[in-house]
């Protein structure tokens, strides 16, 4: 059996760069390197709806901003099967059965569920008149890595590219696939995460050098920000603060814009923009030395940075005049997701011995049972 793709995003926002060298550019690359025999990429929403229950429009508003995001940073539609979670709902089905395969301890024990608890003010026990803290955790949040197994297997993926934050979903997928098979028989696949192959990819800081882009934070640079946007945010941003002036040596780690010219940077930039330095390992020396102003390198990210976004937003544009057609790939797109699930689901249920009526064997031994009964 070839190798199959399956990953996706919660539609709660426009996709960012984190997003972008975390998963997409890698999604992209993958799909055009032909080694996979089937790719799925899933648009989030009912994940969504496990921590936005009170805000469908939201969800509804942001399907269209993702699937356009997707489709400017380069996912084809021929080559990959762009479709929405809540349209699948076999997905549903697989989950309720995985659902008897996990205890509540496990997933308390998720690190990924436990920080998201505490960044959603979901934790219980909340004090008296503290309005900030909603009340306890909805039980549809709580068990969304089952939903997530579910994803991944339904379409039997072997790769799951993601980011870090999302290895313990994986972990817990392949837990839930060994237990599957061992109980029932061989029936599922254990997926694989892909992780960023670099440090800075792994997770990108926001523009305020913050652990992590996020919208709630407002540190983003989105894939859809203009050329103009792109530049106000990079000449605001973080990088060391004991670099006062010019000729004092300056931190390279821990600086957002060298971490962002670590993901972004490519040897033939510099020919284009800084030709003065042969490659980033001699600008990160000049740096630490002294000598080079915080501008000047600010200024080689917003070329490298906008270069790499002018062909996700020539694409963007071109679909955004196309809006009914971006609807209608998602709508193939979630048929074909569909019918994939449903022949997992047809050997799920067999493997579950919940078939009865495809089982001619168990009718005819009934009937003979019954009829024994009767002699
Ligand atoms: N949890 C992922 C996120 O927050 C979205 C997601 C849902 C996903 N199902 C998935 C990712 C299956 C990979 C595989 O972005």
């Amino acid at each position: 059996m070839g190798k199959i793709i399956l990953t996706g995003d919660r539609p709660t926002g426009r996709l960012h760069l984190g997003h972008y060298v975390g998963s997409l550019r890698r999604r992209v690359e993958l799909q055009n390197s032909g080694e996979f025999e089937r790719i799925f990429i899933m648009i989030a929403d009912a994940q969504a709806l496990t921590d936005n229950a009170d805000n469908p429009e939201k969800v509804r508003q942001n399907i269209v901003e993702v699937a356009l995001d997707y489709l400017s940073a380069g996912l084809d539609p021929a080559r990959s099967t762009l479709f929405i979670q809540s349209q699948v709902p076999e997905l549903c089905e697989l989950a309720f059965y995985y659902m008897n395969l996990v205890t509540v301890q496990r997933l308390q024990r998720n690190p990924t569920v436990k920080a998201e608890i505490t960044l959603r003010g979901f934790a219980e026990g909340a004090a008296e008149g503290d309005t900030t803290q909603r009340q306890g955790i909805p039980v549809g949040f709580f068990t969304y890595p089952i939903s997530q197994a579910s994803d991944i297997t339904a379409f039997k993926a072997t790769t799951v590219p993601a980011g870090e934050d999302q290895e313990p979903m994986i972990e817990q997928t392949r837990e839930i696939v060994h237990k599957f098979n061992s109980v029932y028989g061989q029936t599922l696949v254990e997926p694989e995460i892909l992780l960023p192959d670099n440090a800075a990819c792994m997770r990108l800081p926001g523009t305020d050098g913050k652990a992590k882009m996020s919208k709630s934070l407002g540190n983003c640079i989105y894939l859809s920000d203009t050329a103009e946007e792109v530049r106000k945010k990079v000449m605001g941003m973080y990088t060391d603060p004991d670099h006062l002036r010019v000729e004092d040596p300056g931190k390279v780690e821990g600086n957002t814009v060298f971490t962002y010219l670590d993901a972004f940077c490519l040897p033939e930039h510099f020919g284009r923009y800084l030709p003065e330095y042969a490659s980033l390992d001699e600008l990160k020396a000049h740096y630490r030395r002294g000598g080079l102003g915080d501008v000047k390198v600010k200024r080689l990210l917003i070329a490298v940075l906008n270069e790499t976004l002018d062909p996700i937003r020539a694409r963007r544009r071109e679909y955004e005049n196309r809006i009914g057609e971006v609807y209608e790939i998602l709508r193939a797109g979630s048929e074909k997701a569909r019918a994939t699930a449903a022949e997992t689901l047809r050997e799920v249920r067999r493997a579950m011995k919940i078939d009865y009526f495809d089982d001619r064997e168990l009718i005819e031994e009934q009937a003979r049972h019954y009829a024994a009964k009767g002699e």
